[in-house]
Parts: structure tokens; sequence; C-alpha cells
């Protein structure tokens, strides 16, 4: 099996999906192996979006990310990190297609409700960074 790193974002808490994607993600078959309630700051904000620090929008990634409380999980199971991808559905939530997560309740690029890890390896790295 493998494990992944999901993130419900501040929208989600906000609009109280939290139920409804948990319900997604036990109905699949995915274990919750670890979870928790966190307020980012802004230098895990930077090291988790490394890759989109110099980008134009990334002052209301991390204003958005600042907003309110997260809520952390380590999912297990096989071929999570794909099959959560899939559940997601794309960054673009004008591509993502009714059934996935964003495609059914998100209508924003920014305010996209969900990440997942994209590879093992990202997936690693972010449950060390999260959950020590
Ligand atoms: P995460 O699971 O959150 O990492 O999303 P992702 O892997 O689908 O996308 P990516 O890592 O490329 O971007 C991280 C986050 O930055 C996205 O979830 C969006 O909230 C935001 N983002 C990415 N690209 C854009 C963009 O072109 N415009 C804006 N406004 N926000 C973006
Ligand atoms: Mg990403």
């Amino acid at each position: 099996t493998q494990q992944t790193y999901i993130m419900l974002k501040p929208d989600a808490l906000k609009r109280q999906l939290l139920g409804e994607i948990i319900t997604r993600i036990e109905k699949k078959g995915y274990q919750i192996v670890q979870a928790k309630l966190m307020q980012l700051d802004a230098p895990i904000i930077a090291e988790h979006y490394a890759h989109l620090t110099d980008q134009p929008f990334y002052p209301k990634l991390e204003r958005y990310m600042l907003s309110g409380p997260v809520f952390g999980m380590v999912l297990e199971g096989e071929d999570v990190i794909r099959g959560m991808r899939n559940m997601m559905g794309p960054t673009n939530v004008f591509e993502a297609a009714p059934g996935t997560i964003r495609g059914d309740y998100a209508t924003d690029v920014t305010y996209n409700l969900i990440h997942g890890s994209d590879t093992p390896e990202t997936a690693e790295a972010e449950i060390k960074r999260f959950f020590g």
C-alpha cells in the first residue's frame, strides 16, 4: 500500500464541507491513519508551496492558506496518491468534471478546497512536514 498527504483547505472548513469530503474518502475505501486541525503560518506555507512562491498569484494563495485552519490527513490505500488526485479533480476547476470534489464544490482556481500530494516523493516530504 501507499500513503498520501491530504489537506482540506480553509474554504472546506468555512463552508462546512469537511464531513462531505471525508465521507467520500471513507466510501472509496482509503484509511485515515493520522489527522489533525492546524493553523498554518507563512513559513510552512512557503515551504509547502516552494514551487509557486515566484508566481504572481502567490500572495493571494498565501492569504487564502492563512485565512483559517486546515485539516491535514495521512491516507493509506492501494495507489492512493493517484486515486486521490482523480477524486479531487484538476487544479483548474473549470476542467474539473462533475463527480470530482473540485468539480462538484469549487468555482475558483484559488479556493479549490483540497490539496493532495502528487508523487511518492512529495507525499513522503509532506507527511514529514506536517506530522513530523
Ligand atoms: P495542491 O493540491 O493544493 O498542491 O494543488 P495542485 O497540485 O492541484 O496545484 P499546484 O500545486 O500547481 O498549485 C497549488 C495551489 O496554488 C492550487 O491548489 C491553487 O490554490 C493555487 N494555484 C495554482 N495555480 C494557480 C493559478 O494559475 N492561479 C491562481 N490564482 N492560483 C493557482
Ligand atoms: Mg500541488
